[in-house]
């Protein structure tokens, strides 16, 4: 049996992570570019600020881990990132772009959200204090990210219903 352990595992799903938001802080700002909405643009911008500072708590849990800051390539993050790109072309000047481009922002989310949750479990089950909170604040950002892309999503589709929810 191989020697690799959680720690191990728990590296390699960092480095993951690592690589996946790097992708996403490049694809935000064409999402921004995309959009129709005012509102979805100024969300893509600002979750694409986010990006940044998750990246530098990211950096700072590898510090605390005595490890480089290194990603490993996701398939997964690219696969997402290239259905997005796509939507963008094939529904580029139709009305239905902001809700596609919302649809994968929101499947981007999800990724981060299952990655974000099992890394702050392990960190816990790993006794790895100082590195918790710092993968909660990340997890918490893309929680409220997806939040804000149901309620444009919702706006988008519903126009009027979302005038009375707004
Ligand atoms: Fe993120
Ligand atoms: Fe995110």
């Amino acid at each position: 049996m191989s020697e690799k352990t959680l720690d191990d595992l728990f590296l390699d799903t960092l480095k993951d992570i690592y690589y996946a938001e790097k992708q996403i802080l490049k694809a935000l700002p064409k999402m921004a570019r995309a959009s129709q909405s005012e509102d979805g643009k100024a969300a893509f911008l600002k979750h694409k600020e986010q990006t940044e500072g998750q990246i530098e708590r990211l950096q700072q849990v590898f510090e605390l881990l005595g490890k480089p800051a290194r990603g490993k390539t996701c398939e997964a993050i690219q696969g997402i990132i290239a259905e997005a790109e796509e939507i963008i072309d094939e529904f580029k000047g139709s009305v239905a772009l902001d809700a596609g481009l919302i649809a994968s922002a929101q499947a981007v989310e999800h990724y981060e959200i299952a990655r974000y949750g099992t890394l702050k479990s392990w960190a816990g089950q790993l006794s790895l204090k100082d590195i918790v909170p710092l993968l909660d604040a990340n997890l918490q950002e893309e929680l409220e990210t997806d939040q804000l892309l149901t309620q444009l999503g919702e706006a988008s589709a519903n126009p009027k219903g979302a005038k009375k929810s707004a």
